[in-house]
């Protein structure tokens, strides 16, 4: 069983906008532990903290699936700090279950960040990684992917029971 339980939209919270985190201590740690291993209790290939309650800066993504050996890649007070092309694929989010929707988002991004023994780092990413990055950093302003959908009819899909 995860340790967290995971908000499920419409959950307000999912709406707000989360705190930076000022020190890694080791009740952020621990959090941060319990975060990964809601991950890993779950389908996603990402998770953001306030997706299981709490607004802090935090997220974990761990695109292995699509790109085997990436591993997983803790970030706290993540910032996109460059962006570039357009790319459109399909999301799915552990607060939306049963739906996946096509979304447009930026091909490549660097994101500057602290990793969780609080030291700077800077991620280069593209594609599905740059996707699970721009997605999971949204959750920290509030932002859902089904907030980019422009054609609900046309963009918003049902999952298929064996895709949950
Ligand atoms: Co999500």
């Amino acid at each position: 069983m995860p340790p967290l339980k995971i908000v499920k939209y419409p959950n307000k919270t999912l709406q707000e906008r989360s705190e930076g985190v000022v020190e890694v201590d080791a009740e952020v740690s621990l959090f941060i532990d319990d975060l990964v291993e809601t991950m890993r209790g779950s389908t996603g290939v990402g998770i953001a903290a306030p997706q299981v309650g709490r607004l802090l800066r935090i997220i974990v993504v761990d695109v292995t699936p699509k790109n085997p050996g990436h591993g997983e890649l803790v970030l706290i007070n993540p910032k996109i700090t460059a962006q570039s092309g357009k790319r459109k694929g399909r999301e799915g989010c552990l607060s939306v279950p049963g739906f996946i929707a096509n979304i447009k988002r930026s091909r490549k991004v660097t994101v500057s960040a602290l990793d969780r023994d609080g030291e700077a780092v800077e991620i280069e990413a593209s594609g599905f990684e740059a996707v699970a990055l721009q997605h999971e950093i949204d959750h920290l302003d509030g932002i859902l992917f089904l907030d980019h959908i422009t054609d609900m009819k046309r963009d918003l899909l049902k999952r298929k029971p064996e895709e949950d």
